[in-house]
């Protein structure tokens, strides 16, 4: 990043997810190696890269929502909007990061981004309502929208 985090709006992190089951199996070499108290991943020995934030492979759920989503969605109580996605090839762990393989998480620590934020905006939500209650001030009212689509359900997309 050219002008230092300060100056962009955009965050990149780095989540370096676990071997399979089938690519220990298959003996698979780890490549990668973080930097203790740095966003700096090397792949091999030689080759560094950067980031606003590094999870390595035993980094749990909920670090990844504490560092990467929390704050963006208390913003938007401030009337900050925010974006967040998800970027990688098939198989990297988009899916499980996100949080939408539903089937897949059988504890809450499994839960990903998305069930996260939503009980964090409904939660916010009921928060700033009752404390408004509380202190005898209006009530305040809040809408919240959502939206869902998948690859495969736009007209005339044909990416998958
Ligand atoms: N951080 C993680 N910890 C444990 N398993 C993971 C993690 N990230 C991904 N996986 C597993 O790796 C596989 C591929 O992940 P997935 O989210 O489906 O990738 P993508 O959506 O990018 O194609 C899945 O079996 C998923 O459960
Ligand atoms: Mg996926």
């Amino acid at each position: 990043m050219a002008g230092g985090q300060d100056d962009s709006s955009v965050r990149v992190a780095l989540r370096i997810r676990p071997q399979l089951a089938r690519e220990k199996m298959a003996g698979c070499h780890i490549c990668t190696s973080v930097t203790p108290g740095e966003p700096q991943v090397f792949l091999g020995k030689d080759k560094a890269f950067s980031y606003d934030h590094v999870l390595d492979m035993d980094s749990q759920q909920g670090e990844l929502y504490e560092h990467c989503t929390q704050k963006l969605v208390e913003g938007c109580f401030e009337g900050y909007n925010a974006t967040v996605l998800a970027y990688g090839q098939t198989g990297s762990g988009k899916t499980y990061s996100m949080g939408t393989g539903f089937e897949l998480s059988s504890t809450e620590e499994e839960l990903g981004i998305i069930p996260r934020a939503v009980a964090h905006l409904f939660r916010g939500c009921e928060e700033r309502r009752a404390a408004a209650a509380q202190q005898g001030r209006p009530v305040p009212e809040f809408k919240i929208n959502a939206q869902s689509w998948r690859w495969g359900t736009i007209p005339n997309d044909h990416s998958k």
